[in-house]
């Protein structure tokens, strides 16, 4: 009787198996998380076409279904490219052959994974998110893999950098600038150069920024403490940041000038 019993417990257990392998190859697998894992195979039934169960893709491993935007991913649509697969790296290239619509996204810049951040953030908020892919992203357990991870890190920093880029801009905003064959060029600063709205409007320096070939000509403050000086410190000398060891002036242009000419 226990013999039989064990027998029908191992067959009861093969059968089990084999059903779960089969829903694993065919992409239903859900693990106990809720979201459904894909195999790229199974994802690449997603397309869109006459017959196929769905209109998906993937965007650093994660899937959603993109049916409500049918007008761009359809077959022959202009992003058809992106769909049935993880074309990660086209999201930041724009190149949409074969060669380019993979998601080998590791020799990117910091400023290219906030792209792909930002195409992250458009489809949590305009399309249904419906599992993850099993491959460079996620493990077959669902779990991020080291190369996700290290997606992740260098979205922080770029985040951090962008921040820091801001503060600097509010600090030395860019010049509006101008060129003409018969006039040549003209830097100038006005209350909102380079796009950032301000209460003082500077005058043209050059700013050596470390690392950078050439200098960018930036609006400087000319009176009150220096921005890298707590503003209660008395001993400053009101003049803005024209000390600041990376500004230089232009040559042929008066110290505290808003325009400087070249050639004057
Ligand atoms: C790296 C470059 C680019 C990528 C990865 C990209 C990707 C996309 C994607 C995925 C969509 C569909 C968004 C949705 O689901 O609603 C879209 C829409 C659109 N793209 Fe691009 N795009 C790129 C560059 C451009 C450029 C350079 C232009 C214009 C010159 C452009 C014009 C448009 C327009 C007009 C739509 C909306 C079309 C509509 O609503 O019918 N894209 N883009």
């Amino acid at each position: 009787m226990l013999r039989v019993r064990g027998r029908e417990l191992l067959l009861g257990l093969a059968v089990a198996a084999v059903a779960m392998v089969g829903a694993w190859l065919m992409g239903w697998w859900i693990p106990r998380s809720g979201f459904r894992l894909f195999i790229p195979e199974e994802l690449a039934r997603y397309r869109g076409g006459p017959g196929d169960p769905g209109l998906y893709l993937a965007l650093l491993g994660r899937v959603y279904d993109v049916s409500s935007g049918r007008r761009h991913y359809e077959p022959g649509a202009h992003y058809s490219g992106f769909a049935g697969r993880d074309a990660s790296r086209a999201f930041v290239t724009g190149d949409y052959s074969e060669a380019g619509l993979v998601d080998d996204v590791s020799d990117l810049s910091f400023s290219d994974m906030l792209t792909l951040k930002n195409w992250l953030s458009f489809y949590e908020k305009n399309y249904e998110f419906v599992g993850k892919v099993i491959g460079r992203f996620y493990g077959e357990d669902g779990l991020p893999t080291p190369a996700l991870t290290l997606v992740e890190a260098m979205i922080v920093k770029g985040l951090e950098a962008s921040k820091q880029e801001m503060k600097e801009k509010q600090k030395f905003p860019p010049c509006n600038t101008e060129w003409s064959s018969a006039r040549g060029s003209r830097f100038w600063c006005s209350r909102k150069s380079g796009g950032v709205s301000r209460d003082w409007i500077g005058v043209p320096r050059k700013l050596f920024k470390p690392g950078a070939k050439e200098p960018q000509c930036v609006c400087v403050r000319t009176t009150g403490p220096p921005s890298d000086q707590l503003p209660d410190n008395p001993t400053h000398r009101n003049r803005g940041d024209l000390d600041h060891p990376n500004v230089g002036e232009y040559t042929g242009c008066p110290p505290l000038a808003i325009t400087c000419s070249f050639p004057p």
